[in-house]
């Protein structure tokens, strides 16, 4: 549990709508009286800024799993200290597009560097500061790559090295998702992201409701 104020995460494979959802959960918390950061991982910092630019890069090959993973975790310490820890303890909601289950699924799990030891790494990173919900919104990966393909398109822009990946990886960061909601289902809550956009909101306001109860803005 985090220390004061709420802190909430949304995870999921590429395309799953976890832009959308965050802007309508912002909205709700704020209905309900709460003073609200708005985050995401990587990039919410000017550190971060940079190592985003870095681990999205194919420059050189690309970084490697475990340089890539260290960059991650680098971002997430930059962002936990100067971020999303401060925001917390103002007693504010903070609601993160992705954090450490990101490194554990997509590093540690579909890059196999091993879920166990991603957590260990993220536990130092992180120490206290750990989400009181994390939310996966859950889509085939095959619907979710074309959602992303044709939001690209739309900005003029093609896919990143990252979404490019080929569809078996996707597969098993799915997988990995599952998996991940399944080992920690007091803290994990697993939400269709097939459902029409308002019906995936209500879903995720509910969990929000329950876990926030007691806890005033
Ligand atoms: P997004 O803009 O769709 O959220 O993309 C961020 C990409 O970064 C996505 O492909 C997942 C990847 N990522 C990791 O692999 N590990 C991490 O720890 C984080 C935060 C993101």
């Amino acid at each position: 549990m985090s220390r004061g104020g709420l802190f909430i995460t949304l995870e999921g494979g590429e395309g799953v709508g976890k832009s959308t959802q965050l802007r309508m959960l912002v909205r709700r918390l704020e209905g309900a009286g709460w003073k609200v950061e708005a985050t995401r991982e990587p990039g919410a910092t000017a550190l971060g800024k940079r190592i985003s630019d870095m681990v999205r890069s194919a420059a050189g090959g690309g970084p490697v799993d475990k340089a890539e993973l260290l960059l991650y975790l680098a971002d997430r310490a930059q962002h936990v200290a100067r971020v999303i820890q401060p925001a917390l303890a103002k007693g504010m909601a903070v609601v993160c597009d992705r954090f450490a289950d990101s490194s554990e699924v997509y590093q540690g799990r579909a890059r196999g560097l091993g879920a166990e030891q991603v957590r260990r790494l993220n536990q130092w990173v992180c120490g206290e500061t750990w989400p009181d919900l994390t939310l996966v919104l859950d889509l085939d990966p095959q619907t979710g790559l074309q959602r992303a393909l044709e939001r690209q398109d739309s900005l003029g822009l093609g896919l990143d090295r990252l979404e490019s990946e080929d569809l078996e990886f996707h597969r098993r960061v799915r997988k990995g998702f599952l998996d991940q909601a399944a080992a920690e289902p007091e803290r994990v809550t697993l939400v269709n992201a097939g459902l029409p956009p308002d019906e995936v909101a209500a879903k995720i306001w509910a969990q929000v409701e329950l876990v926030s109860e007691g806890r005033r803005p």
